[in-house]
């Protein structure tokens, strides 16, 4: 069994609904490969005329968060049944803006991986250290204690479903890449950690690189052995950027 190949968009805090209907009017005719499954993580207020308008195309859409709870007295959350019904497939899990804005813990971010699963949104863990943790050697360890402590509650069936994502902090929106061979080396210690914790499913799941990815950087990004896409920001909210990094992959 080949690894997915995925380039996903993180659209933040952008984009209204006639704004998100625009884009993917002009995305949908720019993507010439097929290769890569195409996501994008919109606001919640544009996810129903995201998916609509995304209906002849393979864009597939999805959240950027969710709550842990099924329902109850949350105000101002969401839940997975609320985005699955908006139509979400999919929710990224633990940006770090979630950890280092919003202080989510790994505790947390766990609980939220098993309401995904079970209200079937397929999850995109996000890891990465930030710039002080990598200076002082800590990297490995950071991503190990979000790894382990992300994904305790998750069988080995239900890893079959879930994505992740290595995001050094310190790359994040700042236009500073991981090298390649940076990238490549963090990604590598993650599949062997998961191989660790699921030792069947480890080598299928998708592990994406995000952390100021652009058309200029993701081809070389992409051909790392253990790379498996790219979870975009900023570059994805221009059609022409994000269809070029599609085409590249
Ligand atoms: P960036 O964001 O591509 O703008 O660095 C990546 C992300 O936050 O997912």
């Amino acid at each position: 069994m080949e690894r997915k190949k995925i380039i996903a968009g993180n659209w933040k805090m952008h984009k209204t609904e006639p704004e998100t209907i625009e884009f993917i009017k002009k995305l949908a005719p720019e993507i010439v490969s097929c290769k890569p499954s195409v996501y994008i993580a919109v606001p919640f207020t544009s996810l129903h005329v995201a998916k609509k308008a995304s209906e002849k195309t393979n864009v597939i859409i999805g959240a950027q968060n969710m709550h842990f709870e099924e329902k109850g007295a949350f105000t101002g959350e969401i839940s997975a049944v609320m985005l699955k019904t908006a139509g979400a497939e999919f929710v990224l899990l633990g940006h770090s803006e979630r950890r280092h804005v919003f202080h989510e813990s790994d505790d947390m971010i766990a609980k939220k991986m098993v309401r995904a699963l079970l209200d079937d949104l397929q999850p995109i863990l996000c890891v990465g250290e930030t710039e002080e943790e990598r200076e002082s050697g800590k990297t490995e360890k950071v991503l190990l204690q979000q790894l382990q402590t992300g994904l305790k509650k998750i069988s080995e069936k239900e890893m079959e479903k879930v994505i992740v994502a290595y995001e050094p902090v310190w790359a994040i929106g700042t236009g500073k890449t991981a090298t390649p061979e940076m990238a490549q080396k963090a990604h590598c210690f993650i599949r062997k950690s998961l191989k660790e914790m699921f030792a069947k499913t480890a080598d299928f799941v998708p592990i994406l690189y995000g952390g100021s990815v652009k058309p200029e950087n993701s081809k070389e990004l992409m051909s790392q052995k253990d790379i498996d896409g790219a979870l975009i920001g900023g570059a994805s909210l221009k059609p022409e950027s994000f269809a070029a990094i599609i085409n590249q992959c």
